[in-house]
């Protein structure tokens, strides 16, 4: 687990000094050879995500994961009884360093591709996606036509006031779910059970006065279509005593 996270401002510095965004193929290239193949989680482990990950997708879903990097993640799955994990990622570099390690795994599938452009795979090819951390900001508005052929899709990271009205587009109905969980190893008091879901406002913002425990908290959002509706972008969030 030694890999910084990525800058704040999203960017880094390239090959030539020229700046490189954190939504290109080629920053992660440069980021997966220099690891040299090391895998990396990042913000939190499968063991830690399980119970909502199990919550939203049984093992025999058809899952997709988004931005596998280098992570253990989908490998932890199949020990935990998944069956067909297809994961993406932008970086060339990653995928074949990730098919060659699990080339004996068939659950596993690893596959080049850019989130933006996901028109090979036909409508209703998988039931639940997974986002670990590959920064919706950059992708979700092409991506939406795509999220409307998935039942159920798990997200990680970013304030409620940045997701929230990302998943909240039209063509989008997703009943949210919102949890909150410390950073791996920290140490101070949680006065909450982290597997209780925050509750949302309205306008899918954290209640007034509600601050995490931890300053740097995960964010973790559940999210299940709802049906027979238009998705009008006012947020259909999961709120107390709901559940
Ligand atoms: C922060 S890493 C997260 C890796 C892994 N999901 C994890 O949790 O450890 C983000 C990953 O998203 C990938 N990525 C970035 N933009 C992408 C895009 N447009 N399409 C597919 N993958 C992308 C990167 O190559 C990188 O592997």
């Amino acid at each position: 687990m030694s890999s910084p996270p990525p800058p704040d401002d999203g960017e880094g510095e390239g090959s030539g000094g020229r700046s490189l965004s954190y939504g290109e193929a080629e920053y992660w290239d440069a980021r997966y050879v220099e690891e040299g193949g090391a895998p990396y989680d990042w913000y939190q482990r499968y063991d830690a995500l399980r119970p909502f990950v199990r919550r939203f997708a049984p093992p025999a879903s058809r899952l997709l994961m988004i931005g596998c990097g280098s992570a253990l993640m989908s490998e932890d799955m199949v020990a935990d009884g998944y069956v067909e994990i297809v994961n993406i990622d932008i970086s060339s570099v990653v995928i074949e360093m990730m098919r060659k390690k699990y080339f004996n795994i068939p659950q596993l599938q690893y596959l080049r591709m850019d989130v933006r452009d996901m028109s090979m795979f036909p409508d209703e090819s998988f039931d639940c996606a997974i986002d670990k951390d590959i920064q919706w900001q950059f992708h979700l508005l092409n991506f939406v036509q795509f999220l409307g052929t998935l039942d159920s899709l798990m997200i990680t990271y970013g304030d409620p006031s940045v997701r929230v009205p990302h998943l909240n587009q039209p063509g989008c109905n997703w009943k949210i779910v919102l949890y909150i969980l410390p950073r791996p190893g920290f140490t101070g008091k949680i006065r909450r059970h982290v597997l209780d879901p925050v509750p949302l406002t309205e306008k899918g913002r954290l209640p007034d006065g509600f601050v995490p425990e931890d300053p740097d908290s995960h964010y973790v959002y559940v999210c299940e279509k709802m049906q027979g509706l238009t998705g009008a972008g006012s947020p259909t969030v999961e709120r107390q005593g709901e559940e």
